[in-house]
Formats: C-alpha cells, sequence, structure tokens
C-alpha cells in the first residue's frame, strides 16, 4: 500500500482524526475482501443516486456527467481484474468512492450528498440478496424439471413406499420424485414471499435519520427496480430481516435437499440397489478398489450445516441490537455469500444427479412386493368386498401377515384355504389386490401414487413451469 492510497481512506472520515488506524484495528475493521463482492450493486446503487442528485439539481449536471463516466471507468477495470482493491480502505463503499476521486477528482466528492454508507450497504446487500433469491429460484425450477422429467418416464416404475424406513405400501418411483417437486414449489414461493417484502429501497434514510437535502426517494427506487421507498429511516438502515428472510427459506430448501441426498445415497448401495449414478457423479476409493462413493450426494446432504448455520449466525448477530446502524452488521456478509454460495452449488449439484441417475426398475419393483406391502390392499378388500368394518378387517389381516411369515411367504404366496380359514367369505379373486402392481394402480385418488395420477402431477408441474 502506498502512503499516498493510506492517507487518501483515511481522509474519507479522517478529519477529526490525527494518528492512522493500528494494525489490528484494520484487520478488525476492513471488510473489503468480503464485501468486494457488492460492487456491481454498490456501482448500481450509486448511478442510481448521483442521477437522482442531478435531477434535483442537488449537484450539478456537469458533475453528475463526471460521476457516471467515472462509474462506467471504474465498472470496466472492475470486470477486467485491475481494480486494485485497498484493504487500508476498508470496504466497498470507500473504495469505490477513492477510485472515482483519482479519476475524476473533486467532484467524486459530491456523489456523498446525502448518502451514508449506512444506507448505502443497506442497499447493496438488499440488491444483492434479491438477485441471490432469483438465481435460486432459477436454479430450483431447473431441479423441478429434472425431476419431472424423470418422474414421467417412470411413472410406471414400482417401489417400496417407506414410513419408518419400513416396507409400508408399493408406490411409483415417479410419485416419490414429484414429492421432491412439491417441496421444491414451496422452497421458490419462500423466496418469492421474501423477495416482494425486501422490495423496499432503504436509499435515502443516509446515516439514520435522512436528510435535509430536497432528495427523491421514490425516483432512487424505481431506478434500482424497488417497488417504494422504506417508510422509516432508522428501520431503513438496520433492517436486516430480509436477509433472514432468505437464509430461512435457503435453510429450509436445503433440508429439502439433503432428505433426497440422503435417499440417493441410500439408493445407489448395494444393499438398496434402486438406481446407479455415472461416473460423473461418484468417487472411488483409494483402498477398496469396488468402491464408488456417491460423494455429491454426501455433501448436498451437508450442505444445510453451512446454510442452517449462516441463518443462526446472522440472527444472534442482529439479536439485541440497539437502532440503528451498528459496525456488527458489516458481519452479515460472510453467512449471507456462504450460504447462497452452498445453496446454488447444491440446487446445481443436485439436477445433475436427478439428471444422471439410472433407476433399476426390476430390483425396486421386487422390493416393492416385500415385507407384506399389500397388507393394505387385503383389509381394504375385506371392508369393500365384504362388508367388514376396517378395524376386524386389520385384525384378520394381521393374522394373515402372521401365517404368511410362518410359512416364508408374502401375501400373495397363502394358499386360498389359508385366507378363508381366516374368514369364509375369501374368494380367489383376492389376489388381484395383493400385487404390488394392482395396489400402486388402485390408489388413483388426488395425489395418489397410481401412474395416471403421476403423469398427471407432472403435466401439471410442466405446464406451471413454462
Ligand atoms: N462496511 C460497512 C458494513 O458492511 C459499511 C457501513 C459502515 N458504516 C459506518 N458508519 N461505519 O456494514
Amino acid at each position: 500500500m502506498s502512503e499516498d492510497s493510506e492517507a487518501l481512506g483515511h481522509s474519507l472520515w479522517g478529519g477529526r482524526f490525527s494518528a492512522k488506524p493500528g494494525a489490528v484495528m484494520q484487520a478488525i475493521n476492513a471488510s473489503i475482501d468480503v464485501d468486494k463482492r457488492l460492487a456491481a450493486q454498490d456501482i448500481a446503487g450509486s448511478r442510481a443516486h448521483a442521477a437522482m442528485l442531478g435531477a434535483t439539481g442537488i449537484i450539478s449536471a456537469a458533475d453528475e456527467t463526471a460521476i457516471q463516466r467515472g462509474l462506467t471507468a471504474i465498472e470496466g477495470e472492475i470486470a477486467a481484474g485491475v481494480f486494485a482493491f485497498r484493504v487500508e480502505l476498508e470496504d466497498i463503499h470507500m473504495n469505490i468512492e477513492a477510485r472515482l476521486t483519482e479519476l475524476i477528482g473533486p467532484a467524486a466528492g459530491r456523489l456523498h450528498t446525502a448518502r451514508s454508507r449506512n444506507d448505502q450497504v443497506a442497499l447493496d446487500l438488499r440488491l444483492w440478496v434479491r438477485e441471490a433469491c432469483d438465481r435460486t429460484v432459477a436454479r430450483i425450477a431447473t431441479l423441478q424439471r429434472a425431476l419431472i422429467a424423470k418422474a414421467d418416464a417412470h411413472a410406471d416404475d414400482l417401489m417400496p413406499g417407506f414410513t419408518h424406513l419400513q416396507s409400508a405400501q408399493p408406490v411409483t418411483f415417479g410419485h416419490h420424485l414429484m414429492a421432491y417437486v412439491e417441496m421444491l414449489g414451496r422452497d421458490a414461493g419462500r423466496f418469492a414471499d421474501a423477495r416482494r417484502r425486501m422490495n423496499e429501497c432503504p436509499l435515502g434514510a443516509a446515516a439514520l435519520a435522512g436528510t435535509s437535502f430536497p432528495i427523491d426517494r421514490a425516483m432512487t427506487a424505481k431506478t434500482l427496480g424497488f417497488d417504494a421507498p422504506t417508510a422509516n429511516s432508522l428501520d431503513s438502515v438496520s433492517a436486516r430481516d430480509f436477509a433472514l428472510e432468505a437464509l430461512a427459506a435457503a435453510a429450509i430448501c436445503a433440508t429439502h435437499l439433503s432428505r433426497l441426498a440422503e435417499e440417493i445415497v441410500l439408493w445407489v448401495t448395494p444393499q438398496f440397489g434402486f438406481i446407479a449414478l455415472s461416473d460423473a457423479y461418484t468417487t472411488g476409493s483409494s483402498i477398496m478398489p469396488q468402491k464408488r462413493n456417491p460423494d455429491a450426494a454426501e455433501l448436498v446432504r451437508a450442505k444445510v450445516g453451512a446454510i442452517l448455520g449462516a441463518l443462526v449466525s446472522v440472527t444472534v448477530v442482529m439479536k439485541g441490537l440497539p437502532l440503528a446502524y451498528g459496525k456488527d452488521m458489516q458481519d452479515d456478509k460472510v453467512p449471507v455469500f456462504a450460504a447462497f454460495d452452498a445453496l446454488e452449488l447444491a440446487l446445481a449439484a443436485m439436477a445433475g444427479m436427478v439428471g444422471d441417475m439410472t433407476p433399476n426398475s426390476s430390483t425396486m419393483a421386487a422390493a416393492a412386493g416385500v415385507g407384506y406391502a399389500t397388507a393394505t390392499d387385503l383389509a381394504d378388500w375385506l371392508v369393500r368386498r365384504l362388508g367388514l368394518p376396517f378395524r376386524e378387517a386389520h385384525h384378520i389381516t394381521g393374522a394373515a401377515v402372521k401365517q404368511a411369515e410362518s410359512l416364508g411367504v408374502e401375501l400373495a404366496g397363502l394358499p386360498l384355504d389359508a385366507l378363508q380359514a381366516l374368514n369364509p367369505g375369501v374368494t380367489s379373486d383376492v389376489y388381484d389386490v395383493l400385487t404390488p402392481r394392482a395396489s400402486a394402480a388402485s390408489r388413483l385418488s388426488f395425489g395418489g401414487t397410481a401412474p395416471d395420477q403421476v403423469r398427471a402431477q407432472a403435466q401439471r408441474w410442466k405446464d406451471k413451469l413454462k
């Protein structure tokens, strides 16, 4: 760092100071290594602010033109990777302003009229989180499309449906995948809700109390794509609930991804053998030559740790902070960036894995018939055909399961006389409902597992995501 730039950084707020910050002070205070990711948002905010200052006559047209020209040059330098970020200039706001001063001279000093770094950073982070929400919603849709395509192609494939991870009732693989499409649809809805609430512009709140300059907050809000300016200047600079809400949505979404990831981890084991992943999403072991490990799924499963951690981290930073701005709030950025980086990567990896997975239909179908999975179908048959109360049918079916267990067969393997011994009304067409295929096909209730239902739900989602 040159003596010059040090003096410059200092000069942005150093009027009443006679000594430079110490090394440790600089280390704890500087945020440029992190908030340089806000450069594009900071420049967009400055452009809008300068345009407003020009339009209201607070600064001259010539100064505004010079500022816009300087900001364009800075944008170019950052894009080209030649912008020198300086730690002694603390943060992205002062780095850009200092460079603007170097480029256009004293007119740069007019940009900060009626503005503070407090409303500036509140704006930058809002813009960043808003974009992150939009990117995430797009990535969610990509994953949903991958799931829907797989579900549609495998709407007829049987698999065991589990509760307690015990065989419960046969379901279809398509139905199982479509369950995640629903979850992800709600996740996208949560991001959209958060976006709607966050879409008010804090710029113009200045340090905390507003400004005596005749600014036009509606103009900057509109320029930056907000619905309106925020209505309380204290709240504008101290609110971070927009980030908390987005992080909460991210944590819930990551929870859903971790559940699917866990299922993939189970399904690819030789013991389950329900699906295969290609080399693209698996790795080998350096000692065990037979291994094909689902690392990508395991890492997606893990991401909820960092993402939920980010929500907890920012919540605790904000808890108990008196109004208005406190420097504590500078520490919101690391977790926010980390959480969205992790979520976007997890969504991309999951979309890739879903597209990549090959279901092993015969293994899944065989597993669907194991564990007396059609017991409910037997009980339902007794109710429907013999008019028994469900509780009595449940009891008889329990006895049938017990007998099948002792004979070492599935329910469809029980001889008719064994079933008739439990209730003389049983006829041979009971066997029609005891296969997993008949069981799944019969569940045509809205949202049920029958292939026709699955195809209908897949079509509904395809239309929705168009
Ligand atoms: N780097 C700061 C942050 O991220 C910007 C706001 C600083 N404001 C101040 N008055 N020190 O929060």
